[in-house]
């Protein structure tokens, strides 16, 4: 058994340093910069910047839940701007987020669980793994080596779509940062209700970018905690594949007015 650990340690050893080799190592990510950067385990994302030009209007309209991908990759710039808006700093005074959270007390974390060849930067891969986002750098640390999508859906309840995205961004929480705040009230309503604030963010710049998601809240706790490598004091919350559409979907406001304006007539 120690043989095998002891295997299995060097592989993700050797894994690791090939990667890190096959990376221009520097100080960090320059504004604009949309290449892969890295250190040691920690990749710096790119620096979040105005990407897209739909409207939040459009943004709310084209909305939908998506389970069917068309097995393209996601960009790393795009991989950034949805961890950014999921749950990253947009106040540099105060350290506030994308997200609302009462007190500010922020009870979240963000795991991604990355296919092979499922997060593109120019001609590279990112490799695929478990990783870790840090708000403060913006940048995601690996957990683990491998492509854990598979173990994802399983713990998913066979849910296929979480093993078809490219991507599944995992939310988990730990509600005492909350409720040691706020007592009770923390468990039934400000933490679930900030998981649905991320997610809804989730959504929308996936939809302003040109992918689909869809937020997944069927699962077994202690298989997903498994799979991201989550501490116990962690609950999952939202798995969220992301990934290219396989079809596109559209809307008009026109269609929308047709439709309210029916129903006025018939009230
Ligand atoms: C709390 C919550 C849990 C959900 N869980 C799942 C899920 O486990 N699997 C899934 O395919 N969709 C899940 N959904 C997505 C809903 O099925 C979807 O939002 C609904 O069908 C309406 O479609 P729309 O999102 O395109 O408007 C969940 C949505 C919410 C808000």
């Amino acid at each position: 058994m120690r043989r095998v650990h002891l295997l299995a340690s060097l592989l993700v050893s050797f894994v690791l340093a090939a990667y890190v080799a096959s990376l221009a190592l520097t100080s960090g990510p320059v504004a604009g910069e949309k290449r892969l950067v890295a250190r040691g385990r920690v990749v710096y994302l790119p620096l979040p910047q105005r990407t897209t030009s739909m409207t939040v209007e459009e943004a709310v309209l084209l909305r939908r839940s998506i389970r069917e991908y068309s097995g393209q990759p996601v960009e790393l710039e795009h991989l950034s701007l949805i961890l950014w808006a999921a749950y990253g700093i947009t106040d540099p005074r105060t350290g506030f987020r994308s997200t609302p959270s009462a007190g500010a007390t922020y009870p979240l974390e963000v795991y991604v669980v990355v296919g092979e060849r499922g997060v593109r930067s120019g001609g590279t891969y990112l490799p695929a793994g478990v990783y870790k986002y840090d708000p403060y750098t913006h940048s995601i640390s690996l957990v683990k080596v491998g492509d854990f999508r598979r173990e994802l859906a399983t713990a998913a309840l066979g849910q296929r779509w979480v093993e078809e995205a490219p991507v599944d961004i995992v939310v988990t929480a730990v509600f005492e940062r909350t409720t040691r705040v706020y007592g009770e009230r923390g468990y039934l309503r400000y933490v679930p209700m900030e998981v649905g604030h991320l997610g809804q963010n989730v959504y929308l710049i996936s939809t302003a970018l040109g992918y689909g998601c869809v937020v997944v809240g069927a699962f077994y706790d202690d298989k997903v905690r498994e799979v991201v490598g989550a501490g116990a004091q962690e609950v999952p919350m939202y798995i969220i594949p992301v990934g290219r559409p396989a079809r596109s979907h559209y809307t008009s406001f026109e269609e929308v007015w047709e439709y309210i304006i029916s129903r006025r007539g018939s009230s």
